[in-house]
């Protein structure tokens, strides 16, 4: 291996090493799926869309799913019809805003808690003091592995509130053989392009009440029934037929793409085995996740270098990562309001996560490659320090 790149090397990928790209279906079985709804005129909430939503129940295991136009626009339906205006809706922190802004949007407030610094899901037991005045506890399926969602769910009903998912990382993914989306009153997943099942942008929401499915139905539609006199302040929500026909394509070659990405996470995970410092996101023996992010948490002190560091060093071999999910939400502006006390634990994961490049075409050579970057750069870690310290511009 040549030197690193920090150090005066040739980057290890010249031609760049992508975060992600998105496993798109065939196009010509997208346009062939596609064709008779739209040579019918049938462009929205057509055939396509229903097709989908059934296939998404049965793989579930769920009465009902709903399609919508975002993960984000489902959660805030679904939080409008459980949380009760002004009340907390007890999240994570360490997740995606959409969680929050979700909440938000629907008339609650977002509560934060502390996430659990192996697994990085949902402290359950911090949640379960933060539910006074609560209507509604969620857990984030993060980065596609379950966030143990009966415990979740058991905390939840026990303190008499509504129990949701964001399981936007999360289709395909099963907790101990169980899909993740039979869980909770409703669990939400997102197909937005990064998400290994993908519509291009869209989103499912999976419910087990008919009541509270119905609603959702109905809110995806201004709340309008069919008769223009509306029941409630719904959004246009509504998945578009040409959306429905990828996401079917996407999801005939789902459990294709998975097996990928777990044999790519295993290797990684092997590989990082050697690797003093470098702790990949722990799944509970039993899980699948999706992989829909392969995360690390880079502990500075037994690996000599700090996340911002390894990142850099990473960038100038073409290797793209993102640092997921930082900064966490209870420390984004939009939240500075609500003056949420520390998060210690949170904080801590934030500031050592970096995700790695898992993408469906994706080479294994290129995992191992990375996992060889990973370990020269602890090796060199003194001079790795010393080139950043020098190197104007390095850490941003
Ligand atoms: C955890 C989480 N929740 C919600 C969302 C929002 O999904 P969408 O972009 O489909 O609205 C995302 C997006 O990546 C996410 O990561």
């Amino acid at each position: 291996m040549t030197d690193l790149a920090l150090l005066g090397g040739q980057p290890a990928f010249p031609e760049g090493l992508p975060f992600f790209r998105p496993a798109t279906p065939p196009l010509e079985r997208v346009t062939a799926r596609l064709a008779p709804s739209y040579e019918r005129g049938v462009l929205t909430n057509g055939p396509l869309v229903r097709e989908l939503e059934a296939a998404a129940a049965e793989r579930l295991g769920v009465p009902e799913v709903v399609a919508v136009a975002s993960c984000t626009a489902g959660l805030m339906l679904v939080f409008q019809a459980l949380a009760r205006p002004g009340t907390a809706v007890v999240m994570p922190s360490f997740t995606f805003s959409a969680t929050a802004h979700a909440a938000r949007w629907a008339g609650a407030v977002p509560r934060f808690a502390e996430c659990d610094a192996a697994s990085c899901q949902l402290d359950v037991a911090d949640a379960a003091i933060r539910l006074e005045g609560a209507s509604v506890l969620v857990g984030t399926h993060v980065f596609g592995a379950p966030c143990a969602p009966e415990e979740v769910e058991k905390v939840g009903r026990a303190a008499g509130l509504a129990v949701v998912f964001d399981a936007a990382h999360g289709f395909g993914a099963t907790r101990a053989g169980r899909p993740v989306g039979s869980f909770g009153d409703a669990e939400v997943f997102s197909l937005s392009p990064t998400k290994p099942m993908t519509a291009g942008e869209g989103g499912l929401v999976a419910v087990r009440d008919p009541e509270l499915a119905a609603r959702i139905r109905l809110g995806v539609d201004y709340g309008n029934p069919g008769d223009y006199d509306t029941r409630f302040a719904g959004l246009n929500a509504r998945m578009s037929e040409l959306h429905a026909a990828v996401a079917l394509e996407s999801l005939a070659e789902l459990d294709e793409h998975l097996a990928i990405r777990r044999r790519l996470a295993a290797r990684y995970q092997e590989a990082l085995a050697a690797v003093p410092g470098v702790r990949p996101q722990a799944v509970d023996p039993g899980d699948a996740s999706t992989w829909k992010d392969f995360t690390v948490i880079v502990d500075e002190e037994a690996y000599g270098l700090d996340r911002d560091t390894v990142a850099a060093a990473l960038k100038a071999e073409g290797v793209d990562t993102r640092p997921y999910f930082h900064p966490p939400v209870h420390r984004q502006r939009a939240y500075a309001d609500l003056g949420t006390p520390p998060l210690p634990v949170t904080d801590w994961v934030s500031d050592r996560v970096v995700s790695l490049p898992l993408w469906r075409d994706m080479p294994p050579a290129a995992v191992d490659r990375v996992v060889e970057l990973l370990a020269r750069l602890h090796e060199r870690a003194d001079a790795v320090r010393a080139a950043v310290g020098t190197t104007a511009g390095v850490r941003s």
